[in-house]
Protein backbone atom coordinates (compact mmCIF):
# COMPACT_ATOMS: atom_id res chain seq x y z
CA UNK A 1 0.00 0.00 0.00
CA UNK A 2 1.08 3.43 -0.63
CA UNK A 3 0.29 6.34 2.15
CA UNK A 4 0.97 10.07 1.53
CA UNK A 5 1.15 12.60 3.87
CA UNK A 6 0.94 16.54 3.46
CA UNK A 7 4.71 16.69 4.36
CA UNK A 8 8.12 14.95 5.58
CA UNK A 9 7.61 16.24 8.66
CA UNK A 10 4.17 14.79 9.05
CA UNK A 11 5.50 11.56 7.68
CA UNK A 12 8.61 11.16 9.67
CA UNK A 13 6.49 11.49 12.85
CA UNK A 14 4.11 8.91 12.01
CA UNK A 15 6.86 6.36 10.83
CA UNK A 16 8.83 6.97 14.43
CA UNK A 17 6.15 6.50 16.56
CA UNK A 18 5.21 3.11 14.09
CA UNK A 19 8.50 2.16 14.91
CA UNK A 20 8.27 3.51 18.70
CA UNK A 21 5.07 1.07 19.15
CA UNK A 22 7.01 -2.16 17.75
CA UNK A 23 9.91 -1.10 20.28
CA UNK A 24 7.45 -0.33 23.31
CA UNK A 25 5.51 -3.78 22.15
CA UNK A 26 8.63 -5.76 21.94
CA UNK A 27 9.61 -4.49 25.33
CA UNK A 28 6.32 -5.65 27.41
CA UNK A 29 7.38 -8.75 25.65
CA UNK A 30 10.45 -9.15 27.47
CA UNK A 31 11.95 -9.48 24.04
CA UNK A 32 13.97 -7.32 21.16
CA UNK A 33 13.12 -5.20 18.64
CA UNK A 34 15.41 -5.87 15.61
CA UNK A 35 15.45 -2.89 13.37
CA UNK A 36 17.15 -2.38 9.68
CA UNK A 37 18.04 1.06 9.02
CA UNK A 38 19.02 3.52 6.14
CA UNK A 39 20.94 6.45 6.02
CA UNK A 40 20.35 9.54 3.64
CA UNK A 41 18.43 12.69 4.01
CA UNK A 42 15.29 10.74 3.82
CA UNK A 43 14.89 8.98 7.17
CA UNK A 44 17.30 12.20 8.80
CA UNK A 45 13.39 13.27 10.15
CA UNK A 46 12.57 9.81 11.56
CA UNK A 47 16.00 9.85 13.38
CA UNK A 48 15.09 13.60 14.63
CA UNK A 49 11.31 11.97 16.36
CA UNK A 50 13.02 9.11 17.43
CA UNK A 51 15.66 10.98 19.28
CA UNK A 52 12.56 13.20 20.99
CA UNK A 53 10.36 10.13 22.02
CA UNK A 54 13.85 9.21 23.73
CA UNK A 55 14.55 12.36 25.99
CA UNK A 56 10.89 13.47 26.23
CA UNK A 57 8.92 10.63 26.31
CA UNK A 58 11.17 8.42 28.29
CA UNK A 59 11.55 5.68 25.14
CA UNK A 60 14.17 3.12 25.53
CA UNK A 61 16.50 1.47 23.28
CA UNK A 62 18.22 -0.64 25.34
CA UNK A 63 16.10 -3.80 24.16
CA UNK A 64 16.82 -2.59 20.45
CA UNK A 65 19.11 -4.13 17.77
CA UNK A 66 20.18 -2.60 14.48
CA UNK A 67 21.29 -3.25 11.01
CA UNK A 68 21.98 -0.66 8.65
CA UNK A 69 21.35 -1.56 5.03
CA UNK A 70 25.01 -0.67 3.51
CA UNK A 71 28.36 0.82 4.18
CA UNK A 72 30.63 2.32 1.49
CA UNK A 73 33.73 0.40 0.55
CA UNK A 74 36.21 1.57 1.16
CA UNK A 75 35.61 3.68 4.53
CA UNK A 76 37.25 4.28 7.13
CA UNK A 77 34.66 4.41 10.26
CA UNK A 78 35.68 7.79 11.47
CA UNK A 79 35.33 9.12 8.59
CA UNK A 80 33.03 12.46 8.02
CA UNK A 81 30.92 10.65 4.79
CA UNK A 82 31.02 6.96 6.65
CA UNK A 83 27.74 5.60 7.45
CA UNK A 84 29.10 5.21 11.34
CA UNK A 85 29.36 9.10 11.43
CA UNK A 86 26.11 9.05 10.07
CA UNK A 87 23.96 6.75 12.27
CA UNK A 88 26.16 8.42 15.28
CA UNK A 89 25.63 11.81 14.83
CA UNK A 90 21.82 11.45 13.34
CA UNK A 91 20.77 8.38 16.23
CA UNK A 92 22.65 6.30 17.98
CA UNK A 93 24.42 9.34 20.19
CA UNK A 94 21.35 10.54 21.40
CA UNK A 95 19.58 7.59 22.57
CA UNK A 96 20.57 4.86 25.12
CA UNK A 97 21.30 1.95 22.60
CA UNK A 98 23.82 -0.53 23.72
CA UNK A 99 27.39 -0.28 20.91
CA UNK A 100 26.67 -4.47 21.29
CA UNK A 101 23.61 -4.11 19.79
CA UNK A 102 24.54 -1.94 16.51
CA UNK A 103 25.80 -3.39 13.31
CA UNK A 104 26.90 -1.64 10.33
CA UNK A 105 28.54 -3.48 7.18
CA UNK A 106 32.58 -2.84 7.84
CA UNK A 107 34.12 -0.54 5.10
CA UNK A 108 37.86 -1.19 6.41
CA UNK A 109 37.76 -5.28 5.61
CA UNK A 110 40.31 -6.68 3.13
CA UNK A 111 38.85 -7.83 0.27
CA UNK A 112 39.71 -11.24 0.74
CA UNK A 113 37.35 -10.79 4.47
CA UNK A 114 34.36 -9.62 2.85
CA UNK A 115 32.60 -12.01 1.57
CA UNK A 116 32.76 -14.03 5.22
CA UNK A 117 31.87 -10.94 6.53
CA UNK A 118 28.59 -10.47 4.21
CA UNK A 119 27.29 -14.20 5.29
CA UNK A 120 27.85 -13.30 8.88
CA UNK A 121 25.99 -10.30 8.92
CA UNK A 122 23.20 -12.37 7.10
CA UNK A 123 23.86 -14.88 10.01
CA UNK A 124 23.52 -12.50 12.24
CA UNK A 125 20.54 -10.53 11.56
CA UNK A 126 19.05 -14.94 11.38
CA UNK A 127 20.00 -15.34 14.83
CA UNK A 128 18.21 -12.09 16.41
CA UNK A 129 14.68 -13.59 14.83
CA UNK A 130 15.22 -11.44 11.18
CA UNK A 131 14.74 -7.82 10.65
CA UNK A 132 10.95 -6.83 12.22
CA UNK A 133 11.31 -3.71 10.19
CA UNK A 134 13.11 -2.29 7.73
CA UNK A 135 13.46 1.30 7.01
CA UNK A 136 14.06 2.04 3.28
CA UNK A 137 15.05 5.05 0.70
CA UNK A 138 14.87 5.06 -2.99
CA UNK A 139 18.08 5.78 -5.20
CA UNK A 140 17.18 8.08 -8.04
CA UNK A 141 18.38 5.01 -10.10
CA UNK A 142 15.82 3.04 -8.04
CA UNK A 143 18.07 1.26 -5.54
CA UNK A 144 16.96 0.23 -2.53
CA UNK A 145 19.99 -0.37 -0.19
CA UNK A 146 22.82 -0.09 -2.73
CA UNK A 147 21.14 -2.79 -4.82
CA UNK A 148 21.77 -1.19 -8.11
CA UNK A 149 19.53 -2.04 -11.49
CA UNK A 150 20.83 -5.34 -12.51
CA UNK A 151 20.92 -6.63 -8.47
CA UNK A 152 18.75 -10.72 -8.56
CA UNK A 153 15.53 -10.11 -6.12
CA UNK A 154 17.07 -13.62 -3.92
CA UNK A 155 20.60 -11.39 -3.39
CA UNK A 156 22.10 -11.51 0.05
CA UNK A 157 24.65 -8.73 1.62
CA UNK A 158 27.58 -8.39 -0.62
CA UNK A 159 30.35 -5.92 -2.53
CA UNK A 160 28.22 -3.91 -5.02
CA UNK A 161 29.35 -1.25 -7.67
CA UNK A 162 27.86 1.98 -7.78
CA UNK A 163 25.90 3.45 -10.45
CA UNK A 164 26.92 6.48 -11.52
CA UNK A 165 24.01 8.49 -10.69
CA UNK A 166 24.35 7.55 -7.05
CA UNK A 167 28.21 8.22 -7.00
CA UNK A 168 27.28 12.06 -8.52
CA UNK A 169 24.26 12.11 -6.22
CA UNK A 170 26.81 11.67 -3.34
CA UNK A 171 29.20 13.71 -4.86
CA UNK A 172 28.38 16.55 -2.73
CA UNK A 173 28.87 15.10 0.73
CA UNK A 174 32.23 13.85 -0.90
CA UNK A 175 33.25 16.82 -2.37
CA UNK A 176 33.57 15.88 -6.10
CA UNK A 177 31.86 12.46 -7.27
CA UNK A 178 35.93 11.63 -8.23
CA UNK A 179 35.79 10.86 -4.34
CA UNK A 180 33.05 8.97 -3.89
CA UNK A 181 34.01 5.08 -3.12
CA UNK A 182 33.26 2.84 -6.43
CA UNK A 183 32.04 0.22 -3.79
CA UNK A 184 29.90 -0.52 -1.38
CA UNK A 185 28.92 -3.29 1.24
CA UNK A 186 24.87 -3.42 1.04
CA UNK A 187 22.23 -6.08 2.27
CA UNK A 188 20.38 -7.77 -0.68
CA UNK A 189 16.99 -7.34 -2.16
CA UNK A 190 16.15 -11.04 -0.54
CA UNK A 191 17.57 -9.67 2.67
CA UNK A 192 15.28 -6.62 2.92
CA UNK A 193 12.77 -9.58 1.98
CA UNK A 194 13.35 -11.42 4.54
CA UNK A 195 11.96 -8.37 7.24
CA UNK A 196 8.65 -8.98 8.51
CA UNK A 197 7.79 -4.92 7.84
CA UNK A 198 9.53 -2.79 5.08
CA UNK A 199 8.69 0.81 5.03
CA UNK A 200 9.65 2.72 2.15
CA UNK A 201 9.95 6.23 2.56
CA UNK A 202 10.65 9.17 -0.44
CA UNK A 203 10.01 12.75 -0.29
CA UNK A 204 10.05 15.37 -2.85
CA UNK A 205 9.48 16.07 -6.58
CA UNK A 206 13.08 14.87 -7.15
CA UNK A 207 11.54 11.52 -6.33
CA UNK A 208 8.17 11.64 -8.14
CA UNK A 209 9.77 9.58 -11.51
CA UNK A 210 11.62 6.66 -9.59
CA UNK A 211 8.36 6.65 -7.09
CA UNK A 212 5.95 6.12 -9.98
CA UNK A 213 8.28 3.45 -11.30
CA UNK A 214 8.81 1.70 -8.21
CA UNK A 215 4.91 1.72 -7.64
CA UNK A 216 3.71 1.26 -11.20
CA UNK A 217 6.04 -0.13 -13.17
CA UNK A 218 6.90 -3.32 -14.59
CA UNK A 219 8.22 -5.58 -12.33
CA UNK A 220 12.21 -5.59 -13.57
CA UNK A 221 16.07 -6.13 -12.15
CA UNK A 222 16.50 -3.10 -14.29
CA UNK A 223 14.47 -0.86 -11.38
CA UNK A 224 15.08 -3.04 -8.31
CA UNK A 225 12.55 -1.29 -6.26
CA UNK A 226 10.00 -2.60 -7.91
CA UNK A 227 10.77 -5.95 -6.36
CA UNK A 228 8.74 -4.54 -3.73
CA UNK A 229 5.68 -4.79 -5.32
CA UNK A 230 5.88 -8.73 -4.63
CA UNK A 231 6.37 -8.34 -0.97
CA UNK A 232 2.78 -8.16 1.33
CA UNK A 233 4.40 -6.64 3.75
CA UNK A 234 5.51 -3.36 2.44
CA UNK A 235 4.26 0.09 2.95
CA UNK A 236 5.38 2.91 0.56
CA UNK A 237 5.21 6.41 2.94
CA UNK A 238 5.26 9.23 0.63
CA UNK A 239 4.62 13.41 0.91
CA UNK A 240 2.32 14.75 -1.95
CA UNK A 241 5.51 15.89 -4.07
CA UNK A 242 6.98 12.59 -3.86
CA UNK A 243 3.39 10.94 -5.02
CA UNK A 244 2.77 13.65 -7.79
CA UNK A 245 3.30 11.51 -10.44
CA UNK A 246 0.95 8.57 -9.53
CA UNK A 247 -2.27 7.88 -11.00
C1 LIG B 1 21.09 4.52 2.40
C2 LIG B 1 20.62 3.74 1.25
C3 LIG B 1 20.18 4.40 -0.03
C4 LIG B 1 19.39 5.68 0.18
C5 LIG B 1 19.01 6.30 -1.17
C6 LIG B 1 18.27 7.62 -1.01
O1 LIG B 1 21.41 3.67 3.47
O2 LIG B 1 20.60 2.55 1.34
O3 LIG B 1 19.40 3.47 -0.75
O4 LIG B 1 18.24 5.40 0.94
O5 LIG B 1 20.16 6.50 -1.93
O6 LIG B 1 19.13 8.56 -0.46
P1 LIG B 1 18.58 9.97 0.07
O7 LIG B 1 17.69 9.66 1.25
O8 LIG B 1 19.79 10.74 0.50
O9 LIG B 1 17.81 10.58 -1.04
Amino acid sequence: PVTVYRNKQVASVKVAERIADLIRDKQARGEKAVLGLATGATPVGVYEELVRLHREEGLSFQNVVTFNLDEYYPMHPTSPQSYVTFMNENLFDHIDIEQENVHIPDGTLAPDEVAAFCLNYERQIEAHGGLDLQLLGIGRTGHVGFNEPGSAPNSGTRLVTLDDLTRRDASRDFGGKENVPTKAITMGIGTIFKAHEIVLLAWSGKKAPIVKKAVEGEVSSEVPATYLQLADNVEFVLDEDAAAELT
